[in-house]
C-alpha cells in the first residue's frame, strides 16, 4: 500500500505512543517484521520551531526505521505549516497531526482532540501544512469529542478535502479515554467513505485480531498497546496473513527484547538538561515499558514489582536475565 508516494511494505504498523514509541523501541519492534510503518511519539509544533532540544530528541529516528512519520500536535495553522517543513527538513517520509489526544495539557492549547471539536479549523490546519510541504501530510484522530459529538465521519471528509494523504482513527471518543472499546464500524463506515487510505486503530491485542480488523474494510490497522505487550504482534499477523502459523515467542526471546532494549537506549543522545543521570532514565523507560509487558505474562506482577524496585540499571540487567533464563537454553544446546 502508499501513503501519498510513500511505499509501505505492509499495511500494519506501530501506533504513535507518548513515552514509549521512542527511536530504541521502533527499531526493535522493526527488526522482528511485519511492520510497515512507524510513528514518533507527539512532539510539540512550538517546540520544533523554537527548537526546544528535548523536542528534537522525541523526533529523532534512524535510517533503518524508514518509511518514518513524525506526529506533530498543534493547534495554529500558520505554525503547524512551519513545523511540517521542519519536519520534512528533518527528512522524514510523513508530517501526521495528533488530533486525537485528549489530554488536557494539550487539548486546552486547541490542540490533539479538541482540533475535532473545531472542524472547519482543523482542515485549514491541514491545507496550511499541505501547502507547505511535498511529503505526505496524515491525520490521526478519534471518534469524536464525546457521545454527542461523534463527528469523524465529516472531519475525515473535510481533511481528506484538505489534502491529507491517510487517515487513521482511533474509534474511541476523548471523553471515554480508554474505557469501552474502539468503535470499528464507524472505523469502516469511514474506509467506505474515503477515497486515501484509512487506518484502523484500536484493541488488537492478539494476531487474530488484527487479520479480523482488516476484513472492516481499512487499509492498515495501527497496533498500540498489543506491542507494548507483545514486540512481535506484527510478524505474527504477517504470518497469518500468509497462512503460516504464527512465529512462536519463547521467553528467553522476550528477555532478550528487554535486554537489547536497554543496550539501544545506553547507546541515545539524551537531553543534557535532564535532571537525572543516562542509567537513571534507562531504568525509567524500562519501567514504563515494564507496565505493559508484564501483562499477561506468567509472574508477571513479580517482575513488575521488580523492574519498579530495581536500585540499578546492572541489578535490572540481572533480573531480567533470571527472569527470562536468558542464556540458559544456549548453554542447554
Ligand atoms: C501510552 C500511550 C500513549 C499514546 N500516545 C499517543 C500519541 O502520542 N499520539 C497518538 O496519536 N496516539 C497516542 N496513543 C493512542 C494510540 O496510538 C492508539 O490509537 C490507542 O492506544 C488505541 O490503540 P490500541 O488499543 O492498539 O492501544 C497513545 C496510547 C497509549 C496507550
Amino acid at each position: 500500500m502508499k501513503i501519498g508516494s510513500v511505499d509501505l511494505k505492509s499495511p500494519f504498523a506501530i501506533a504513535p505512543m507518548a513515552g514509549m514509541t521512542d527511536t530504541a523501541f521502533r527499531r526493535l519492534v522493526k527488526r522482528h517484521g511485519g511492520c510497515g510503518l512507524v510513528v514518533t511519539e507527539m512532539v510539540s509544533a512550538e517546540g520544533l520551531i523554537r527548537g526546544i532540544d528535548r523536542t528534537l530528541e522525541y523526533a529523532e529516528y534512524t535510517q533503518e526505521e524508514r518509511p518514518i512519520s513524525i506526529q506533530i500536535f498543534g493547534g495554529d495553522p500558520d505554525k503547524m505549516a512551519a513545523a511540517a517543513q521542519i519536519v520534512e527538513g528533518m527528512g522524514a517520509d510523513i508530517v501526521d497531526v495528533n488530533m486525537g489526544c485528549p489530554v488536557p495539557k494539550i487539548a486546552k492549547h486547541n490542540a490533539g482532540c479538541s482540533l475535532m471539536r473545531e472542524p472547519g479549523h482543523a482542515a485549514s490546519v491541514i491545507a496550511a501544512m499541505a501547502k507547505a510541504v511535498k511529503i505526505p501530510v496524515t491525520v490521526k484522530m478519534r471518534a469524536g469529542w464525546n457521545d454527542d459529538e461523534r463527528n469523524a465521519p465529516t472531519l475525515a471528509k473535510m481533511v481528506q478535502d484538505a489534502g491529507a494523504a491517510a487517515i487513521a482513527v482511533h474509534g474511541r471518543t476523548a471523553a471515554q479515554s480508554y474505557s469501552g472499546s474502539a468503535d470499528w464500524d464507524l472505523v469502516a463506515r469511514i474506509a467506505a467513505d474515503l477515497t486515501i487510505p484509512v487506518f484502523g486503530s484500536g484493541d488488537c491485542l492478539e494476531p487474530q485480531q488484527i487479520i479480523d480488523r482488516m476484513r472492516s474494510g481499512v487499509e492498515g490497522v495501527l497496533v498500540g498497546r498489543g506491542v507494548l505487550r507483545n514486540p512481535w504482534i506484527l510478524s505474527q499477523a504477517m504470518d497469518l496473513a500468509a497462512g503460516r502459523p504464527p512465529r512462536v515467542v519463547t521467553l528467553e526471546d522476550r528477555g532478550i527484547f528487554l535486554l537489547d532494549y536497554i543496550d539501544l537506549l545506553m547507546t541515545e543522545r539524551v537531553d543534557e538538561a535532564r535532571e537525572t543521570t543516562h542509567d537513571r532514565w534507562v531504568v525509567n523507560k524500562l519501567r514504563a515499558l515494564g507496565s505493559w509487558y508484564t501483562k499477561g505474562l506468567e509472574n508477571g506482577s513479580h517482575l513488575r514489582t521488580g523492574i519498579n524496585s530495581a536500585p540499578t540499571l546492572g541489578a535490572l540487567r540481572q533480573l531480567i536475565t533470571e527472569f527470562f533464563g536468558v542464556g540458559l537454553s544456549s548453554a542447554a544446546r
